[in-house]
């Protein structure tokens, strides 16, 4: 079964083809994130027009020489994400299943993090299993029993965990978005830094988290101290370690308390590789699997809609669908 993914929910346009929920047979992705890079973040209205600009291209792009007749079915992230950039994709998708007289499967952008770790990878996750989403506008840990059953166990309080990083990015005068530049910095850090950043909730009863302080400790720590060059590259190693360690925590005490086989990440920030090498580390240990979205689908992107379409298979009338900004779980 070979269906069409179409993600729109932010500041990506993305069209991908999967075949059986795996096999990625198209993946375009087109990012306006030059364009958010002179604001310092996402603005919503340049958003929503770039994703206006992208749609046709992108899709263009992704079905050339592609036959549509082999395309089963059209799939949607419907919610949650921008309220303007999600209606470009809902639409879009709306009219091919109209026009080309194919079903039309609703998705979960959330959902669909989860389900990048179906592509591509040699072993697949297997169920029960935690799913930690960590993106600019997202921090979820969520309890997968099965394709159908997501309970969702706790989330930021404050700031998103990608959301952190662009802010400390922004007080150490990188640029946006901060997570790549926070983690290329911290590369050349090889010693102990002597800093320690608070671990914010990290004993906490609870799977819920805080970023904001963390935030505020590293404004704080830099307004007392005179800078330099090696100086910045400990303050955002610290940072990394601090929140990687709060992170590593709640999701291995979840996974020991719903006994679990399997881990899965999703999200940008997990394009970070001192994150997936402390996970790797931390969870090899405890024998729990740990899966990362491989190269290029931590970010935003079609095919992940398209996997979790496979095997969510949630039928939705085009006439009916409408973009949910607000969407969560139910
Ligand atoms: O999933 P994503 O592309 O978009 C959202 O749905 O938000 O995530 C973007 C976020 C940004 O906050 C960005 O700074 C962060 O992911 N990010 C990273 C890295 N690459 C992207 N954070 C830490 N390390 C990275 N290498
Ligand atoms: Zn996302």
């Amino acid at each position: 079964m070979k269906i069409l993914g179409i993600e729109t929910t932010c500041d990506e346009t993305a069209a991908g083809i999967v075949e059986n929920g795996k096999k990625i047979l198209r993946n375009i992705v087109s990012s306006s994130v030059d364009f958010q890079k002179k604001f310092g973040g996402v603005v919503p209205e340049i958003a929503a027009r770039e994703q206006v600009k992208s749609i046709i291209p992108v899709l263009e792009e992704c079905l050339l020489d592609f036959d549509v007749r082999h395309i089963d079915a059209i799939s949607v992230a419907y919610g949650p994400g921008l309220a303007g950039s999600l209606l470009v994709g809902v639409e879009s998708a709306k009219a091919l299943a109209v026009s080309w007289d194919k079903p039309l499967i609703a998705v979960n952008h959330l959902f669909g993090h989860v389900y990048s770790n179906w592509l591509g990878g040699e072993t697949l996750p297997e169920f029960p299993l935690v799913a930690l989403i960590i993106s600019g506008g997202h921090t979820d840990l969520i309890l997968v029993k099965n394709h159908k059953d997501f309970r969702w166990l706790g989330g930021t309080l404050d700031d998103a965990c990608g959301e952190a990083f662009d802010k400390v990015a922004k007080i150490l005068d990188l640029s946006y978005p901060g997570g790549p530049e926070i983690e290329e910095l911290a590369l050349g850090q090889k010693t102990k830094t002597g800093i320690f950043f608070p671990r914010p909730m990290i004993s906490s009863d609870n799977f819920d988290f805080s970023f904001s302080g963390l935030k505020t400790a590293v404004a704080s720590y830099i307004a007392e101290s005179k800078m330099t060059f090696e100086l910045r590259r400990k303050i955002a190693f610290a940072f990394q370690e601090s929140i990687s360690d709060v992170l590593i925590a709640k999701t291995l005490r979840a996974s020991q308390k719903f006994k679990v086989s399997s881990v899965v990440l999703g999200g940008g920030v997990t394009a970070n590789n001192y994150l997936r090498r402390r996970f790797s580390d931390t969870f090899e240990k405890e024998q729990i699997n740990v899966h990362f979205p491989l190269n290029g689908l931590s970010v935003d992107n079609g095919s992940m809609i398209a996997a979790a379409a496979y095997y969510q298979r949630n039928f939705v009338d085009p006439i009916k669908l409408s973009a949910e900004p607000g969407l969560y779980f139910e």
